[in-house]
């Protein structure tokens, strides 16, 4: 991802998140060095992500894909790539955080062997009142890749 691509990755982070991204956002993203990534299909683009690197770890600060292009496997590639990336720079584990409701993320990252590791209360603001942020952790090492639905471990 580049300053270019920004306009347009806001204009899907709008569409589905309910507290979307601003440009802001992403921009002080990559002023700060963070992994920031985009997935194309034909040039067009179809998902995105965003990483922080820490010495050990890596946390996943955004994956997202586009609306009519979700449940295709795009996430999973996506994903995958990223725990290359973070297996790349030396990270043991990746980290996330997400919203109690979000079951498109929940989802994912349960069926890509992320296990929640603790729950921050109120962490998000909602639309009605505050909503949990659940911590999900996942060992980068091999043995804990999935495969055809079952964890290798
Ligand atoms: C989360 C997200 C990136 C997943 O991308 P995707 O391309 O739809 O994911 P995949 O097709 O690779 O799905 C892989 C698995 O994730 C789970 N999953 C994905 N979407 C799901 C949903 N809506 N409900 C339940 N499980 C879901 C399933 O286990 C799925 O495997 P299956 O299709 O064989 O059942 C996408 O739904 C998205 O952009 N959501 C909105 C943004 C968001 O909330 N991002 C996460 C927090 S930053």
């Amino acid at each position: 991802m580049t300053q270019a691509d920004i306009a347009l990755v806001v204009a899907v982070e709008q569409q589905i998140h309910p507290f979307p991204w601003t440009s802001g956002n992403f921009s002080d993203s990559l002023a700060a060095g963070h992994g920031a990534w985009l997935a194309k299909e034909d040039g067009r683009m179809t998902g995105y992500a965003v990483t922080m690197q820490l010495p050990d770890e890596v946390h996943l600060l955004n994956i997202s894909v586009l609306p009519g292009l979700q449940r295709g496997g795009r996430g999973t590639a996506l994903l995958n790539y990223l725990f290359d990336q973070a297996r790349a720079q030396g990270a043991a584990r990746m980290l996330l955080e997400v919203r109690a409701g979000n079951v498109s993320g929940l989802g994912l990252y349960r069926r890509h062997g992320f296990v929640e590791i603790g729950r921050r209360r109120d962490y998000y603001a909602a639309h009605a009142g505050r909503e949990d942020a659940i911590v999900m952790a996942r060992d980068l090492s091999p043995r804990h890749d999935v495969t055809e639905g079952m964890q290798t471990t």
